[in-house]
């Protein structure tokens, strides 16, 4: 092994989480070395929000993630918050909007975020070393050696912000985690969160002619208190469901369980179409259906549900099936898309060995761990870069 090379502070991953994170460790005077092995920093960044980057969100608060300790987040989100961020955005000029529900795009591209965090890393001195895999990390009587294939590196403090396994394609490896047990912190089971779900191929060759078709739905998971439900978009794939709605329930999906949905939430259907059969009852349930959801998907379920008939043929019996069939869909997703497309990775490294203040290990002083390898998983929505930006800040302003 080459002598190493001593430095303060090695970040491995050049994500959103481990820029933010040298940035900050880089303006305290840190000399900050992080590696990637990947060829550019921040393509999750760049490809994020179909280019244009969902950031941040307006109002990402604790509730907004999940982790075996939802108390977790809060310390971090409330030290560097979305308005810190937002106010990073504006300093450095690059103009954004609102979408919807407090998600926050770019104007222009993605890459401005990305060029913004490289720019600060440079005037914060810290130095940005790519396609250098690592090959080895020991631990030492005062820190750290990590070994690369060019060269190794000595450091007071170590941070592991190389992500999770979604999108193996961009670079993404277990890396995180097989560093985390090699010392001694427990994990959370991961699995693939913010994923399109997967039907069974009776069902999928029903739906067939729906793919392409997206409807603002209500989809919901579990029962009673522990109902989640979520009003988005919904869409009809070759392969299942997907849309922000059903990204969204997936996290919460496990095997096995069933989900509900509601494709005209907040209409009472029942009343609709008593009211259309008394008005127009020659007319087709499809036409009147069509009047609410998108006519492909009217026709499919009238034809199901009521067969070549008008409205003025069918009972109230019949209407209720047709409004269960539209408002209380039950259905059991046979899988999800897994990791090639999942956005986010639930699970990871346990928060019971990370002090929530620092993103420090417990048992290990000056190794952190910080954004997606962590058991902190965002909705969809711009929260899991306000995690990262959040997680990165905290742990560099002590690394
Ligand atoms: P991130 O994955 O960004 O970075 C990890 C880095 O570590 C990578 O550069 C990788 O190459 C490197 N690395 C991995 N293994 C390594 C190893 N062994 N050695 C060296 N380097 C290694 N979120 C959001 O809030 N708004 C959005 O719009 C979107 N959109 C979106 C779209 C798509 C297609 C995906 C896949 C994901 C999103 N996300 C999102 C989620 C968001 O991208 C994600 O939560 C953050 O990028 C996590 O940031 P991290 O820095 O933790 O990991």
């Amino acid at each position: 092994m080459s002598r190493p090379v001593p430095v303060d502070v090695v970040v491995i991953g050049a994500g959103a989480a481990g820029l933010m994170c040298a940035i900050e460790a880089g303006r305290r005077g840190r000399r900050v070395v992080v590696l990637d092995h990947a060829r550019a920093p921040g393509e999750k960044i760049r490809i994020s929000g179909g280019g244009r980057c969902n950031f941040t969100n307006r109002d990402a608060a604790p509730r907004n993630y999940l982790s075996a300790n939802p108390g977790f987040a809060i310390s971090a989100l409330r030290r560097y918050t979305a308005q810190d961020f937002i106010a990073r955005m504006d300093r450095r000029g690059i103009a954004w909007h609102e979408k919807t529900l407090g998600q926050l795009f770019c104007d222009g591209s993605a890459r401005q975020v990305v060029d913004m965090l490289t720019d600060d890393l440079r005037e914060a001195g810290g130095e940005l070393r790519l396609s250098t895999a690592v090959t080895g990390i020991e631990r030492t009587a005062d820190g750290f050696t990590v070994a690369t294939v060019n060269g190794t590196l000595a450091s007071t403090s170590l941070v592991i912000a190389c992500g999770g396994k979604s999108i193996p394609k961009m670079g993404a490896t277990g890396f995180g985690y097989e560093v985390a047990e090699r010392f001694g912190l427990a994990l959370q089971p991961t699995r693939p969160g913010l994923v399109p779900l997967t039907l069974d191929p009776a069902l999928l060759e029903r739906l067939g002619p729906l793919a392409g078709v997206a409807v603002e739905a209500r989809v919901s998971h579990g029962k009673g208190r522990n109902e989640t439900r979520f009003e988005e978009g919904l869409l009809f794939t070759h392969r299942g469901l997907s849309g922000p709605a059903i990204l969204q329930i997936s996290s919460f999906w496990r095997e096995g369980d069933e989900i509900a949905l509601a494709l005209a939430p907040g209409t009472d259907l029942f009343a609709r179409l008593r009211e259309a059969r008394a008005a127009h009852g020659r007319q087709s349930p499809a036409t009147a259906l069509a009047t609410l959801l998108p006519k492909r998907l009217a026709q499919l379920i009238a034809e199901r549900e009521a067969g070549a008939v008008n409205l003025a043929d069918l009972s109230d019996k019949a209407l209720r099936r047709i409004d269960e069939a539209v408002n209380g869909w039950r259905l059991k997703p046979t899988g999800s898309e897994g990791y090639r497309t999942a956005e986010v990775t639930l699970g990871g490294v346990d928060t019971a060995g990370l002090d929530s203040r620092t993103l420090e290990a417990r048992a290990v002083p000056g190794l952190y761990f910080v954004g997606e390898v962590v058991d902190v998983t965002g909705w969809l929505g711009g929260y899991n870069f306000q995690w990262a930006w959040s997680s990165g800040w905290v742990a560099g302003q002590v690394a």
